[in-house]
């Protein structure tokens, strides 16, 4: 749990953008900067300012101690009390100066007769012999007191209070300074961090572009190389591959154009071989056996005897009379299934309707039938219309042999640029994964869709169990095909 959510928030960071990481970066290190700074330059000057107003502050009360001497000395606190709010006046730092007498009593301070409570007594020894501050904490801020003998003590002594104003101003005029150049070098380090990000993303933004395009089939497309670090390395390597996709490409174009020649001459050699064979069957073989059977019709007219189960020399006449016509019938047959000559002669509308007759007749099958064109166009070259007669015919084949179907359709609908044809039943239909698993077992169907692909146009096959089968076979018919094959020997 804990490392999911460690891998998550992981991943998180990982995906903010490269200039927010690098501008992130900047930030915080200027601001951990910055504060350490700040807070060591305070800390050491404070305590060099203390330390400065302490001494400022022992000298003043020495020198104030020293003003007030004679008239301390002569009992003149009128006088004394004028030093003490000059010296205020002076330095506006000074907080208060009280001066008792020798026996601890205030006779003249800067409040005028009103000394708060806290002041009244003084802990602080008087110097010398040590000489040390007293810090106070107040609502003006903290206040440096030191204790002075006037006149050695015999004239009583002088209490000084300095306030650290000058040390708060100070600190207050070094903290702003560091904070602007604080501001300042933050702006710089944003700055500086645009300016990497747009070094360091422009390449990989650029990398990143050509690889969309080498994804959409672009090989040709090299990446820009920017530099030799190792974004610029990076795009070495793309390039490379790039060139290697290429070689790769030109390799299975070859191998594609020699497989797709290959069965165009096999499926050509094929086509010429059961043209001939069609006609030799029924010119030739087809002739004799007429020739035959009129021979045995002559020969039998004077036997009245009919072909019986039991044999007489009168019937067998009429029984090899009948066998012939049925071997002349199966001779036809076999010639028609070669290659129909109705195809050659009067095209691929008349021969569909003609072999699916046939098929509603023997198969039982309910198959309607359309060939859609407009008017007044020439018939399609036999480069397309044996191919697509072949595919019909194995749609068909395919139907009565697997299909268990009750209704089926094929639809020609022939347009200007591109011809289809629909071959549809509601049978059983199967799972597509099938046929891939079989693989080349299925030659009906490869072989479809290989006469479709080389006439470059689109083969679909839609079927699932219970759901029926429909053959969708799309061909363009563009001047750049014709010629390519053709099937006429
Ligand atoms: N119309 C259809 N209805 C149901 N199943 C079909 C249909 N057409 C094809 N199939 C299924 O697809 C498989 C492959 O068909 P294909 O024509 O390639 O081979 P085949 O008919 O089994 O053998 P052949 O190579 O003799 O044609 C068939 O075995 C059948 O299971
Ligand atoms: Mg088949």
């Amino acid at each position: 749990m804990f490392r999911r959510l460690l891998s998550a928030f992981s991943w998180r960071v990982l995906s903010i953008p490269i200039f927010l990481k690098i501008l992130g970066i900047g930030f915080l290190t200027a601001i951990l900067f910055g504060a350490v700074t700040l807070l060591q330059t305070r800390a050491s000057t404070s305590h060099i300012l203390y330390q400065l107003l302490e001494q400022r502050t022992l000298s003043m009360g020495r020198a104030l101690a020293d003003t007030i001497e004679r008239s301390a000395s002569i009992g003149n606190f009128y006088e004394v009390e004028r030093y003490l709010q000059d010296a205020k006046d002076t330095f506006p730092e000074i907080r208060y100066a009280i001066v008792r007498d020798e026996r601890n009593r205030i006779v003249a301070s800067t409040f005028g007769g009103r000394v708060p409570p806290d002041l009244m007594k003084t802990s602080s020894k008087p110097c010398p012999p040590e000489c040390s501050a007293r810090i106070l904490g107040s609502s003006e801020g903290l206040i440096i007191d030191v204790n002075f003998p006037v006149v050695g003590g015999y004239a009583g002594t002088i209490q000084l209070g300095v306030l650290d104003r000058m040390v708060s101003r100070e600190l207050a005029l070094l903290t702003r300074t560091v904070l602007w150049g604080l501001i300042l070098c933050t702006a710089v380090g944003i700055c500086l961090a645009i300016l990497l990000t747009g070094i360091l993303t422009r390449p990989i933004h650029h990398l990143v572009q050509t690889a969309n395009k080498v994804r959409e089939g672009a090989f040709e497309t090299r990446a820009r190389v920017f530099s030799n670090d190792e974004i610029g390395r990076l795009a070495v390597a793309f390039n490379q591959m790039g060139e290697a996709l290429m070689r790769y490409r030109r390799e299975v174009q070859a191998k594609e154009k020699a497989r797709l020649s290959l069965i165009e001459r096999t499926v050509q050699v094929q086509e010429d071989e059961r043209k001939s064979i069609s006609r030799e069957l029924h010119d030739h073989f087809g002739q004799s056996l007429l020739a035959l059977l009129l021979q045995v019709q002559s020969g039998c007219k004077y036997s009245p005897a009919k072909c019986a189960y039991v044999h007489t020399p009168g019937s067998l006449c009429h029984c090899a009379e009948n066998t012939i016509r049925q071997i002349i019938g199966d001779v036809h047959r076999l010639a028609w299934g070669m290659r129909p000559s109705i195809l050659d002669d009067y095209g691929l509308d008349s021969a569909l309707a003609r072999h699916i007759e046939e098929i509603t007749k023997t198969a039982g099958l309910d198959i309607d039938y359309q060939f859609i064109s407009p008017e007044g166009l020439e018939r399609l070259p036999s480069r397309i219309e044996v191919p697509l007669f072949r595919i019909a015919q194995e749609a068909i084949t395919n139907m009565i042999r697997h299909a268990k179907a009750t209704h089926a359709s094929v639809v020609i609908l022939r347009q200007l640029h591109e011809i289809t044809m629909l071959v549809e039943d509601d049978g059983q239909g199967f799972e597509m994964s099938m046929v891939q698993e079989k693989g080349n077992q299925c030659l009906g169907l490869i072989g479809m869709k290989e006469r479709v692909t080389l006439l470059g146009g689109s083969f679909v096959i839609e079927s699932a169990p219970g759901e029926g089968t429909t053959i969708r076979v799309r061909i363009p018919l563009s001047e750049e095909h014709d010629g390519d094959t053709n099937f006429d020997s």
